[in-house]
């Protein structure tokens, strides 16, 4: 798999994950904190109150967590890795026992960096694993032993046509329309999925290469459509298209700021998709003015995803906002790496530093699934800010009569108080309870409780960039179709230590 590696050095691979589905129902906590705080007998008392558009929002805090070794294989002998860049849950019980069961869709990016650097020939899938869990209670002792169980169940590959698709860098663009970010190694359509979106029998799920939305039928893996976004998101170099990520393009998404973040709104019909930051005539290219990332929707028609996808010309967004996202002390954008619908106006998004496990610097300070209100931000679809040449934030400087859409901190992710109750903990030793560096998607799924029906446990879970000393991947040695599962041992994990996926429940 030597064979597919680029000579050009990637710096950093940024991936996330993407948003799963909340079958029942899209409200969170809403309406009244008291009422919530007093419905839960399992978690902690000293619970966290956010209020936003005057709708209260309680963080009872961590109730369960479990892990995934890094040294597990899915179906093909590959490595399970990656595993947090999106997630899902597409069912869900309550148990008599006071007990949760469900399954739960995880989907990794590009695979493995050959030698930490390079992209490799690997195949954009998603696993199905079931899940169970009991809650936490108050009252615990703690360290508390890890309860929540995920069990693998099956993967599905992608695949576009008669071929897989792969993770190399897409150093060519594929003929067609939209067209498409492909290798020239094998001609094959390159994904670098972050997204996810499960909607029977199709899965929705975005990625950063294009930035594009993809229509995969479940039964299959086949991708059977296609959505480009507007002009000013599709990376141009030198007046073409060019999907590389080894470096920026002059306009477009950055290299490796793609679509983090997908949600779909089934109240409202609208499937949402998020940058990572901004694009690069937004400020983009620099991590100090790249705060102003754009968030698309599309209304469709649940009833003919198949329309949707596969309409010609391409579906406009009916909806695109500006998110103001979090900066660091030292103005530096906390890039977004998961959205997901709330109700009503209302998201959370996954916005965090890239310290901890995976990272040279174990002490992550900011980890939040955080809240984003779009009621009194400015919709600009259609506007003139879709063309490339018309930035809605030039040099990371919004247009002042563009209101973005807020950014309000509510679950802190790597709270040393929470971390502990399952022994976890920030900074410090590498050890495989550190928290990892790269949190990547969230979940929400009601709690199933009559008597709070805003109740909800929101899930949580880490991509460990296939950090493993007994990595097996599979690739094709000259592009011709075979596949050849080989081994390697990640060097991070030889320096430091080999990297388990973390799944966390927060209620
Ligand atoms: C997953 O859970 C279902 C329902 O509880 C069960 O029938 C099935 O055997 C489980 N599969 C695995 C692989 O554990
Ligand atoms: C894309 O840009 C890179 C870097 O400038 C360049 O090397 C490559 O040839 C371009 N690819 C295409 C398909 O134009
Ligand atoms: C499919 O992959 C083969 C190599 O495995 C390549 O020659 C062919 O062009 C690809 N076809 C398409 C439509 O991508």
């Amino acid at each position: 798999m030597r064979a597919v590696v680029p000579s050009v050095v990637l710096p950093l691979l940024l991936t996330a994950a993407t948003a799963p589905a909340t079958p029942l129902g899209q409200r969170f906590l809403a309406t009244s904190a008291s009422a919530a705080l007093t419905a839960s007998s399992s978690t902690s008392a000293a619970a966290t109150r956010v209020t936003l558009d005057s709708t209260n929002y309680v963080d009872h805090g961590l109730v369960a967590f479990g892990r995934i070794p890094n040294t597990a294989v899915d179906s093909y002998g590959e490595s399970l890795g990656g595993l947090g860049s999106a997630i899902a849950v597409e069912s869900f019980i309550t148990g008599k026992d006071g007990s949760f069961r469900g399954t739960i869709r995880l989907q990794p990016d590009r695979g493995h960096n050959q030698g930490g650097l390079a992209t490799s020939d690997y195949r954009a899938r998603s696993h199905v694993f079931n899940l169970s869990f009991r809650p936490l209670r108050a009252n615990a002792k703690t360290p508390a032993s890890e309860n929540l169980k995920l069990t693998y169940k099956s993967t599905l590959l992608y695949k576009k046509g008669f071929n897989y698709t792969t993770g190399l860098d897409p150093d060519a663009v594929g003929s067609g329309e939209p067209p498409l970010p492909t290798a020239s190694f094998d001609n094959h359509l390159t994904v670098d999925a972050e997204g996810l979106v499960s909607l029977d029998p199709f899965l929705f799920i975005s990625d950063e290469y294009g930035p594009y939305i993809y229509a995969v039928e479940k039964a299959t893996g086949q991708i059977i459509g296609t959505l480009q976004p507007p002009a000013a998101l599709v990376p141009v170099k030198g007046g073409k298209t060019n999907f590389s990520a080894l470096s920026d393009p002059d306009t477009g998404r950055a290299a490796n700021k793609g679509f983090e973040g997908l949600t779909l709104d089934r109240t409202t019909s609208t499937l949402w998709a998020l940058l990572q930051e901004a694009t690069v005539q937004d400020g983009g290219s620099d991590k100090t003015t790249s705060r102003y990332a754009r968030l698309l929707g599309y209304k469709l028609d649940l009833s003919n995803v198949v329309a949707f996808i596969q309409s010609n010309p391409q579906p406009k967004p009916t909806h695109e906002y500006v998110v103001e996202l979090p900066r660091s002390k030292k103005g530096n954008t906390r890039g977004a790496s998961e959205l997901h619908i709330i109700g009503d106006g209302h998201f959370l998004v996954l916005v965090r530093d890239g310290n901890g496990f995976g990272d040279t610097d174990s002490d992550s300070v900011y980890k939040q699934a955080a809240l984003v209100s779009i009621k009194k931000a400015t919709d600009i679809a259609g506007s003139k800010y879709d063309s490339a040449s018309t930035p809605v934030a030039p040099n990371g400087n919004l247009f002042s009569d563009v209101r973005p859409a807020s950014v309000k901190d509510f679950v802190d992710l790597v709270d040393p108080k929470q971390l502990a109750k399952f022994g976890l903990h920030t900074g410090g030793d590498f050890n495989s309870n550190l928290i990892a560096s790269k949190l990547e998607s969230l979940a929400l799924i009601s709690t199933g409780d009559r008597k709070n029906p805003h109740d909800y446990f929101l899930f949580v879970v880490s991509d460990n960039d296939f950090i493993t000393r007994q990595g097996k991947q599979a690739g094709q040695v000259d592009g011709k179709g075979k596949y050849v599962l080989a081994s390697y041992s990640d060097p991070y994990a030889e320096k430091y230590s080999p990297q388990d996926t973390q799944a966390f429940v927060y209620r």
